[in-house]
Order: structure tokens, then sequence, then C-alpha cells
């Protein structure tokens, strides 16, 4: 079946992925990629799109219902792929309100439009419609040492503004489905890494850092674990949701990677001293510099991802060393590309806020 699909923050790192994804794996596929191109978004992660594909983008905010159910309109959206957000957890420490505002507010106005043009207007008769939310792990809060991964069933518990709001579009979502059987699908990833991530994340800043010969910051005792996914592996496993899984249901989507926080500085580390050493080949690990913690910073997180797996046959294709590689490389060669990310944005100042208080 041939879709016509809406992909909101398509300029953003998991998006921009995403839509190079589809286009390779639908060539004949419609894209229509609605972004507001905040600090997060930018055209430079679409240039190396393919010219084959059918595909429009429009700047624009996901809270401007009127926006939304005219592009739904003219373009025949049947697809919805909801990736449009604040993301970066620290930033919501800082100002919360932004993430009310596009991950609550603007994920109910995306509900409504569809709701509207899809059930109302019911605009598309010809085939099915879906409606399909990306969500993260945090919003099941963090996990002791020995405690079993998450599942889908884990009792949701955000312990940051970013993973309160996104839990409360979680369950907006949820709610359309059992009250006006709104055709949804929900899939909570874990930390995702690769190619166009914003620098303001641990892997890129971390190479960023490095490659400048800057301090390498790390929280606390750096002894926090995430459930790295690289994040092609990401974009496979939406996919096959939105193609192959059950309308209401929620998947976990994990790397299986599960090592602390020093240990990937570490690798990220041992791989430059290889592809760009330092002067006299001093060790990159030495510009590594312990600093004051987040606030609350949840401990651990890790994906049970036995649901997609046994239902819809995925699972990752990338361990961490052969994706860190990737990615390390990645940033090697598209240096142009990081040094207009970090020029064009407000880069240099979210850098001060957030790392002078911490005392680096
Ligand atoms: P990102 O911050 O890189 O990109 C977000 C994009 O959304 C940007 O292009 C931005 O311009 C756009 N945007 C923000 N507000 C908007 C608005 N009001 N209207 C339209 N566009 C708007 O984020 P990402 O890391 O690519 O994450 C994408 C999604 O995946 C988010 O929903 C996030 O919660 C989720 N997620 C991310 C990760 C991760 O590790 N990065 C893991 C799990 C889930
Ligand atoms: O778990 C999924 C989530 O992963 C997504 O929902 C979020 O959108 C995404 O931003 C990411 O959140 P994190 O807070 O885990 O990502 P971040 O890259 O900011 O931090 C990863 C870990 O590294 C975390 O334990 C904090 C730590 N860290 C981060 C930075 C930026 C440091 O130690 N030093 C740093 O300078």
């Amino acid at each position: 079946m041939k879709r016509n699909v809406l992909i909101t923050g398509g300029a953003g790192f998991i998006g921009s992925n995403f839509i190079r994804y589809l286009q390779k794996a639908e060539p004949e596929i419609n894209i229509v990629n609605l972004d507001l191109l905040t600090y997060a978004g930018s055209l430079e992660n679409l240039k190396k799109l393919s010219k084959n594909s059918d595909y429009h983008f429009f700047q624009g905010d996901i809270c401007n219902q009127h926006l939304v159910e005219s592009l739904l309109r003219e373009h025949n959206i049947d697809t919805i792929i909801h990736f449009a957000a604040e993301s970066h957890v620290d930033r919501s420490l800082e100002g919360p309100g932004a993430f009310i505002q596009t991950n609550i507010v603007g994920t109910h106005t995306l509900l409504e439009a569809a709701r509207q043009v899809w059930l109302n207007e019911k605009r598309i008769s010809d085939k099915p419609v879906r409606f399909h939310h990306i969500s993260t792990d945090e919003v099941y809060g963090s996990l002791s040492p020995t405690a079993p991964p998450f599942e889908e069933t884990t009792p949701y518990a955000p312990n940051s503004p970013y993973a309160a709001s996104k839990a409360s579009s979680d369950h907006l979502v949820r709610a359309y489905y059992h009250s006006f059987e709104l055709p949804i699908t929900i899939s909570n990833c874990s930390n995702n890494y690769g190619p166009y991530q914003f620098p303001e994340k641990l892997i890129p800043l971390m190479i960023l850092n490095a490659l400048t010969g800057k301090p390498l910051p790390i929280y606390g005792d750096g002894q926090q674990i995430r459930d790295w996914l690289y994040v092609e592996d990401h974009c496979e496993a939406i996919w096959k949701i939105i193609q192959h899984g059950s309308t209401g249901e929620s998947y976990n989507i994990g790397g299986g990677n599960q090592p602390t926080n020093l240990e990937i500085v570490e690798t990220i580390c041992a791989l430059l001293d290889d592809k760009a050493p330092l002067p006299d080949n001093e060790p990159h690990r030495q510009l590594i510099q312990f600093v004051k913690d987040r606030p609350g910073h949840d401990r651990r997180y890790a994906m049970n991802i036995t649901k997609i797996k046994n239902t819809l046959g995925w699972q990752p294709n990338y361990n961490l060393e052969k994706g860190l590689e990737k990615t390390v490389q990645w940033y090697l060669d598209n240096i142009d590309w990081l040094n207009k990310i970090i020029e064009e944005k407000d880069y240099q100042q979210w850098v001060q806020i957030n790392y002078q208080k911490r005392g680096n």
C-alpha cells in the first residue's frame, strides 16, 4: 500500500534519519515533513535526501491545529509519525514550559486534527489510517541495579519535566484510541545515537569536545546506565510497527547495550586516539572531568524488547562497538556539518548555561 505520510519533527536527529531510511525502504512513498526548526532542527540534516521521492517540507508548529488539518486534507495523509518534541532532559530542568507546550499541547493538537479529518470528516475512506507516537523509556523512571528491564506493562514513573511531558503525551495518545477509536501505536525507545545528533547530547558532545581539546564533562560519578541504540535500528523498528503492529499497542525498543556513561566516553576516547590522535599522542581520556550531577538524575534504564522481537521479528542489527565506530567516523567525515550546526543555533549559549554551573 502506497502511503502518504506526515512526519513531525523531521528536521531533528531521529526524524531526519527516519526520512532517509523511509525513502530508501519505500521509494514510492509521499512524505510531508512538518517542523518548526527550533534550535534542535536544521535543514542541514536534510541535505542528502533522495531526489526521486515525493517530499515536501513545511516550517510550522504542531500546536497550530488549522495548519495540521490543512496538511492532512491537502496531502491526503493516512499515516502520522510524530517525532516533534522538546527532547533534552537538561533543558527541561532549565525551562519546563516549552516541554509542556510542544510535548503535551502539541501532541493533543495533532490528535485533535487527526480525529477531525480522519474520524469526523472521514477524508480517508479507502485505506487504513495510523497515528504513530514516538516516545521514550524515560517515562518508566529509574531502575535499581538489579531490577528487571522495563516492560510495556511497567507503571509510568517519570522523573524529569521532559519525561513527565512525554508520559502525559503517551496517555493522551492511548486515550484517543480508547475513547474515539483513533488507530494509534506507541513506541518507547531507549537512548539513540548516530549521525546528525545535535551535539548537546552525550555522544556527539563528547566527540566534539574531544576533537577540539575541550574537557569531557561526566555528570556525577559516571556510573549511570543507558540502553544505547543505533538510530538506524530505531528507524527500522518504527517502520515495522507502523506496517505490522496492532493498533492500540505500545512497543518497547532498545539496543541491548548497557554500559555506564563513563565506559561510553572511554570508548569514544579510544576510537579517537586511533582515528584523530591528539598532539604528542596524549590519550583523549585525559580530557575527562567529573562535574556536578544532573538534578534527579535517573540511575539506570534497560528495555525488555521481547514483545517487538516475538510479534514483529525486530531486533537491533548494531552492537555498541559497531555503532560507535560508525558514529565517530561519521562525525569525523562531517566536520562541516558539525561546525554549521554549532554556529547556526544557540549552541554556545547553551553550553555556558549548562556547564558553567557544573564547575566546568
Ligand atoms: P530532536 O530534539 O533532535 O528533534 C526534535 C525536532 O522537533 C526538531 O527538528 C525540532 O525543530 C522539532 N520541533 C520541536 N518543537 C516543535 C513544534 N512545536 N512543532 C514542530 N516541530 C517541532 O529530537 P530527537 O532526539 O530526534 O527525538 C525525536 C523524538 O524521539 C522525540 O519525541 C523524543 O522524545 C523521542 N526519543 C528520542 C530519543 C533519543 O535518544 N534522542 C530516544 C527515545 C525517544
Ligand atoms: O532514554 C531516552 C532519552 O535519551 C530520550 O528520551 C531523550 O530525548 C534523549 O535526550 C536521551 O536523554 P538523556 O538524558 O539520557 O540523554 P543525554 O545525552 O543528555 O545524557 C545521556 C547520559 O549522559 C545521561 O545519564 C546524562 C549523561 N551526561 C550527559 C551530558 C550531556 C553526562 O554525563 N554529561 C553530559 O555532558
